[in-house]
């Protein structure tokens, strides 16, 4: 045979495969999201997303601890409140347990990065990420509580702000209101292209959030679409965003690189919940080797163009990588 080109060559051992290597996952790609509640001494597991939990703020601030100690840059907040009611209030309380936990955070560990998510659905007793009129979901008035709510998380300590809820014009609305506040420096990470995922379901367990009627079809994106992705994006960075999430991640790998190589800003992929429990409940029957499998699905997200990983898995990547010699595949 008169082979020249022989793509083996770079692939004979680890020395020279590493060497190749083109995309890497690295602990300052990685955001853990967390979810908070009130009470003391609760740390309690959401039983469809092993290794996740609800915590107090006392045993959030020792979960904490580990998060740094592993070195992970940033935290995603998610927050469960004492009561909802139907204009989501604790979402924008100055003294709501988000705010609480961000204060707190802040204190203990002034490098860690507090990222916090605004939506109201967390806070609604209908489950909406904004306010219900006559069956409908409103948008401009839901806008305004969505600033506020960002305003409240930025005053506390939040070094930036992710909102989740995907009504019309939300990030002009939250830039403008951070702006005249004196919180100009407060980035916006945003939901750009957020789809009405089945994915979210155990999210929606740990947050208490799912929707007492209908569905989020109305303001979250139909997954068969693409062009619509980039208008959507195109609107949030025309209106202030200065990162882009694509969600969910797995199924959406066309949407990252579209978005990535169209607008040219950091994109956050985000491994949401459905995606984590798929993984653990396959590893814990033993059918696929968990590390393998974690490791894979989101140095497929980094090939596909995301610049950060928001991803559940964010601890036990992050041992995995602070092991000696860790390349954690
Ligand atoms: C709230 C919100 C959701 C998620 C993040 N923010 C749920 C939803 O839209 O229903 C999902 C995260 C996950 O599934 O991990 N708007």
């Amino acid at each position: 045979m008169q082979l020249r080109k022989r793509p083996r060559h770079l692939r004979s051992n680890e020395v020279i495969r590493s060497m190749v290597r083109e995309n890497h996952i690295m602990l300052t790609d990685l955001i853990y999201p967390m979810f908070v509640c009130y009470g003391e001494k609760k740390k309690i597991p959401i039983p469809s997303m092993p290794g996740i939990f609800q915590y107090s703020l006392d045993e959030f601030l020792l979960a904490l601890q580990e998060v740094v100690t592993l070195k992970i840059p940033a935290i995603l907040l998610f927050g469960i409140p004492e009561y909802k009611d139907d204009i989501g209030s604790g979402a924008y309380d100055e003294c709501g347990i988000v705010q609480e936990a961000v204060r707190l955070a802040k204190k203990h560990y002034p490098n860690l990065y507090l990222i916090t998510d605004v939506c109201l659905c967390e806070y609604t007793d209908h489950g909406h990420c904004g306010l219900v009129k006559s069956g409908q979901i409103l948008n401009d008035e839901s806008v305004e509580l969505l600033a506020r709510t960002a305003v409240s998380q930025a005053r506390a300590g939040a070094d930036m702000v992710a909102p989740s809820d995907m009504m019309d014009g939300r990030v002009l609305a939250i830039r403008e209101a951070l702006d005249a506040e004196g919180l100009a420096h407060i980035p916006i990470m945003s939901y750009s292209a957020k789809y009405a995922s089945g994915f979210y379901g155990p999210f929606r367990e740990a947050a208490g959030s799912a929707p007492q009627f209908g569905d989020r079809r109305t303001y979250q994106m139909d997954p068969p679409n693409s062009d619509e992705a980039i208008r959507e994006t195109e609107l949030d960075v025309e209106e202030g965003a200065d990162i882009i999430i694509v969600k969910p991640a797995l199924a959406y790998g066309d949407i990252i690189y579209q978005t990535k190589q169209k607008f040219r800003l950091p994109v956050a992929a985000y491994n949401v919940s459905g995606e984590y429990a798929m993984i653990k409940a396959a590893s814990a029957n033993g059918w696929i080797d968990e590390q393998r499998i974690i490791m894979e699905a989101l140095v497929g997200m980094k090939r596909a163009g995301a610049d950060l990983l928001i991803t559940y898995h964010a601890l036990e990547v992050a041992r995995w990588l602070n092991k000696p010699g860790g390349g954690g595949a």
